[in-house]
């Protein structure tokens, strides 16, 4: 485990050096030290122990860093201490502190990379999920659940490779960007032994109190996400395996076409999602919440909500999703000279049926696919919540082998 390893490195490199101190007459420590991490205040802060990971019904964050890590390791007790590892750290991490408390010893890297030092926790919640072929590269395929298949190919998809595959993903939402980016960077450290990065976004979703967001086309994104009960039944695993408590985590790297969005008239924008821009109200509707009504004809006997519209074929598959995506926008997209810009489109489900059903419907007749490109994929089986002390990250799933 690179923990041990790490240290042991550790050690022989501080070994060295402070050899060599001595030898200048130096005591190590005197030379430098760190101060413990200080916060301004230590509000917002999400409980690390929990019935669920922390990072799928807690209301999204403004800012995500999410990643895709391929298995470096084949050997499950290495994997097994690894996510061990990760429970300790993200429970530092998500009550605003520092990965370890910080050495008096100058010559040795710093035991966290510091950039969060005097930060507050900003409601930081960190997230793991495991792709099918966590359990192919380990040899334990047997106690992979049969709903985590590798997604199909759906029409008009346009993956790049860079954007698809991986192992293990870990999703870091905190309403500062730094915060969030520094939980993965500390995680990645600790388990270089163990894991590569494959790739990664980071993303922002950007509203004021407890409005919905808009996404970058301008429309109020999430209003008919499920709530309360319905929410729990929509999201939480219910097989009698380890994964019970659960969830699968869909991520889509959407590009949206700006240019041609930002040049097509507002009434053909709303048409295509069969609501309004401006309220987010379903057509035939007043205010945002009204309930949508597919069966609503106009005069002519035409359907209110156009029957190509994203949410009209979405919403009559009768199926629920938790979507919690952030936007993006990673500079200039070098062969065409335009944005490159689009939605991290997140969602969690209690099976992946309920992600490939709408998608394919979604796929062929969505007005929308004019404006976007799916380029990025992945599937993951995000592990119940830590529950205790005596408890961590895939516990029951190790457990079970
Ligand atoms: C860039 C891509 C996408 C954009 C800009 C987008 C935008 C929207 C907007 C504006 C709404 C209406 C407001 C709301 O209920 O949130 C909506 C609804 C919805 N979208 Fe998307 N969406 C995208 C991709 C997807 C994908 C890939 C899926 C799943 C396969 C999806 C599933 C849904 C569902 C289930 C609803 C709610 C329908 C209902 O009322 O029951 N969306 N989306």
């Amino acid at each position: 485990m690179s923990h041990t390893n790490n240290a042991r490195r550790d050690f022989l490199k501080s070994s060295v050096i402070i050899g060599a101190g001595l030898t200048m007459g130096l005591a190590a420590g005197t030379a430098y030290s760190l101060e413990p991490r200080t916060k301004i205040t230590i509000e917002n802060i999400y409980p690390f122990f929990n019935p669920h990971q922390q990072g799928i019904t807690s209301p999204a964050q403004h800012h995500i860093y999410f990643i895709v890590l391929d298995l470096h390791s084949q050997d499950v007790d290495e994997i097994h201490q690894m996510f061990k590892t990760w429970t300790e750290y993200s429970r530092q991490l998500t009550q605003g502190k520092n990965v370890q408390t910080y050495s008096q010893n100058g010559y040795v890297p710093a035991v966290d990379t510091g950039e969060a030092d005097s930060l507050n926790p900003y409601n930081l919640t960190l997230t793991f999920g495991v792709s099918p072929s966590f359990f192919t590269k380990l040899g334990i395929e047997k106690a992979k659940p049969a709903e985590l298949v590798d997604l199909p190919h759906f029409p008009r998809d346009q993956l790049k490779a860079e954007f698809t595959g991986g192992d293990i993903c870990i999703q870091a939402c905190a309403d500062d960007p730094q915060v969030a980016f520094h939980a993965v960077r500390n995680l990645v450290r600790v388990a270089r032994s163990e894991i590569t990065m494959r790739w990664s976004q980071s993303g922002f979703n950007s509203f004021e109190g407890t409005d919905t967001p808009r996404n970058l086309f301008g429309f109020r994104d999430g209003t008919g996400n499920p709530q309360g009960e319905e929410l729990d039944k929509t999201v939480w695993y219910e097989g009698n395996n380890w994964l019970k408590g659960g969830s699968f985590l869909v991520v889509r790297k959407i590009q949206m076409f700006l240019e041609t969005w930002d040049r097509t008239n507002l009434n053909e924008q709303q048409h295509t999602f069969g609501r309004h821009r401006d309220s987010g109200a379903a057509y035939g509707q007043k205010k945002e919440f009204d309930p949508v009504d597919l069966d609503k004809k106009d005069a002519n006997g035409q359907p209110v909500v156009p029957e190509d519209s994203h949410m009209h074929l979405a919403h009559k598959t009768g199926l629920k999703m938790l979507r919690r995506s952030f936007s993006y926008s990673s500079g200039i997209d070098s062969r065409t000279g335009q944005f490159d810009a689009g939605l991290l489109f997140i969602s969690y489900q209690k099976d992946p049926q309920q992600f490939i059903t709408i998608q394919n419907k979604l796929g062929n007749i969505d007005k929308m696919n004019e404006y976007i490109t799916h380029i990025g994929s992945g599937l993951f089986a995000c592990f119940a919540g830590v529950k205790d002390e005596n408890d961590y990250l895939g516990k029951a799933l190790f457990e079970a082998l």
